[in-house]
Parts: C-alpha cells; structure tokens; sequence
C-alpha cells in the first residue's frame, strides 16, 4: 500500500487528509509540533513524529515515502511568516522528496493565486514554481472557499445580531468545498494519472453564492428574522493608509496592515476561475467536486446545537 507523509496534519485540511487516506487503507507519517493530549497510537497505519520547538531538522529525518502531500500553510498570513512556511518549508520537503525518490508531491495551494497581490500568495507561487521544475510528478490543487471560512458569523446570527458584508452583499461569489470533498480530491490526485503534473483549480458541487445569499441561508436554517449590516469596502482602504503611515516605526502596524489588505482582497475578490478573456470570474469555468453544501453543512451545525441542547436538558432531570 501506497505510503503518504502528510505535511500540516495539525490544520483543518491537513487532519481531514489524514483521516479520509486512513479511511482509505494508506499508510500515513504525519509531524506534529504540538501535543492533542489524546492517548498512544489510536491507528497501526499511522506513524506520528514529533517535532521539536521550532526544529525544522525533522524534515532532514524523515523516514522513506511514497507520496509528500503538503498541506503546511503559515497560520498569520502575514509575509515574514508566509516565506517561512509557504517558501521554505515548502523547499526543505520538496529537496526530501527528492532525495527519498517520492513518486509525486502533492500542493494544497489556493485558488487566489491565479490573481496574486498579497505576500502569501507570492510566496505560494514562488513554491509552486520550483514544484513545477523540480522533476518530480506533481499535482498542485488550488481550491476554492473552505466551508469554515463562510461560517464565521453564525454566533453572532443566532444572538440576533446583524449578518455584515461589504458593499451590496454581491461584489463576490464563490463556489465553496467542503474539508471532505476536498481532501478526497487531495488523495484522488495520487492514482488518477489525469491530475498529475497538473494545477487543479477545484470547487465543491455547482454553485455560486455571494455573501448576501449565504446570510439569506443563515436566517433561514436559525431561524432568526434577516437584519443585514453593510460596510463601503473603502473602509478597509482607509485603516490600511492609518497602519501604513505608521508603519516605518511599527512592526504591529506592518503586520496589521498586510492583514488588513487580505481583507480587503477577500471582500472584492471572487473565489472562481478568473476568465482572462473576459476578465471576469466565471463559475460555469471552475470545475467542482463531490457532494456537500454549504446549506447542508449549515444544517449540520444547528442540528448539532439541538443535540447539544437535548444533552444538557436530559442532565437535569
Ligand atoms: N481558508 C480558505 O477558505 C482557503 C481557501 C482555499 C485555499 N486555502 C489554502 O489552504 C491551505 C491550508 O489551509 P488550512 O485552513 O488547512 O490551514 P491551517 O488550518 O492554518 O493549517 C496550517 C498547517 O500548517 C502547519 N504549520 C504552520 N506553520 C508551521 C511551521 N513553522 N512548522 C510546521 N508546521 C507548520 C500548522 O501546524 P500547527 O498546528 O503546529 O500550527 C498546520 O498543521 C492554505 O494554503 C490556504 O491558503 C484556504
């Protein structure tokens, strides 16, 4: 059986990569920086090595592979940050897989790279290059919006509070995945010779929604009566000139500044297949995967709520 080192096993794709190839009967070699407290090896086909505070030599021990997938992403975004992980971490795997003769090496990147203006996804580029001239067989998938990433304001929605989107709610669309659709693709890349040597641009099952259409879902799955609050995306524009006129003398206004940009590139920004011609995204262009909606998902949520409540009343009787 195919044996898979999975890098970033720790992130919300990284852990959902880990259990579907599980699931799936590879054998899997994760690292880990930090402990979950959960007792011994739970899984014989999983290996787990442990990486020493800010070590990155245990890359250099890694044991023999047959497949790097790399789901490292820095977790700020922020550019020092970004080079450390998106670039070089990326190279230190990439020189291993060569030298242990991986097969393929597998790249959870990001579908925003097609239209590149913040740092990280620089540096993401920059990986991809030397993956794409490395030799090795590769498959680099860029996926469209995680469901995690549109869930954010589903506390507040059900204290009563209004959904916020920038401009009309409508400047943006996407085409969301969900954490198992996508890591089925991630590990599809490895027998299905189709997606190799490849750039893998994917989305969840047809559909486009803004971000008014997913707190129109909202209101409806929590039942709760719509309220919507809207901000000019000029906003952002304006507290990133504060941040950068103090950023000369601010490492903190710096990083801020380049989160605020993240910001403002999400809130203007489609998550689909940029269509150079037409110069305009298209979501008939973005290919798409597997089965989960981000209505469902949403379901899910609150019908996990209702247990909940159903588990703290049966306590009290
Ligand atoms: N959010 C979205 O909607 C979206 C959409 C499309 C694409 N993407 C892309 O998807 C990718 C992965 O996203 P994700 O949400 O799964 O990421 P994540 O949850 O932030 O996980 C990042 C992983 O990288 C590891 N890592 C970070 N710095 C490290 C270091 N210095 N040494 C060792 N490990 C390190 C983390 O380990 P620790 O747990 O130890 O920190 C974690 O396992 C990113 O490239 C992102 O750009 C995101």
């Amino acid at each position: 059986m195919t044996k898979i080192f999975v890098a970033g096993s720790t992130g919300y794709i990284g852990k959902n990569v880990v259990k579907y190839a599980l699931d799936n009967g590879f054998d899997v070699v994760t690292a880990k920086r930090h402990s979950d407290n959960k007792p011994g090896q739970l899984n014989k086909k999983l290996k787990v090595i442990k990486i020493s505070n800010n070590d990155n030599n245990w890359i250099a021990d890694l044991e023999k592979v047959d497949v790097i997938i790399s789901c490292l992403a820095s977790r700020t975004g922020e550019p020092k940050d970004a080079h450390l992980v998106d670039y070089k971490l990326n190279c230190l795997l990439l020189e291993k897989a060569k030298a242990l003769k991986c097969s393929q090496f597998i790249l959870l990147s990001a579908i925003c790279v097609q239209k590149p203006r913040l740092a990280f996804q620089f540096e993401k580029l920059a990986f991809e290059e030397e993956l794409k001239k490395s030799g090795l067989n590769f498959s680099i998938v860029r996926p469209t919006a995680y469901f995690k990433s549109l869930s954010g304001q589903i506390e507040n929605i059900k204290k009563g509070k209004p959904y916020v989107y920038f401009g009309d709610g409508q400047i943006t669309q996407c085409n969301p995945i969900s954490e198992k659709d996508l890591s089925l693709y991630i590990l599809s890349c490895i027998k299905d010779k189709t997606k190799w040597r490849k750039i893998l641009p994917i989305g969840g099952p047809k559909q486009s929604i803004t971000p008014k259409d997913i707190g129109k879902i909202l209101f409806e799955i929590f039942e709760v009566s719509p309220k919507y609050k809207s901000f000019p995306t000029k906003l952002l524009d304006a507290i990133r000139l504060l941040l950068l006129i103090i950023s000369p003398f601010s490492n903190w206004a710096k990083n801020k500044s380049e989160l605020i940009k993240i910001a403002k590139y999400y809130a203007t920004e489609s998550m689909l297949i940029w269509d150079e011609k037409k110069e305009c995204y298209d979501a008939n262009m973005t290919p798409s995967t597997g089965k989960d909606t981000l209505r469902d998902y949403f379901y899910s949520i609150k019908n996990l709520d209702l247990q909940l409540e159903i588990d703290r009343d049966s306590k009290l009787y």
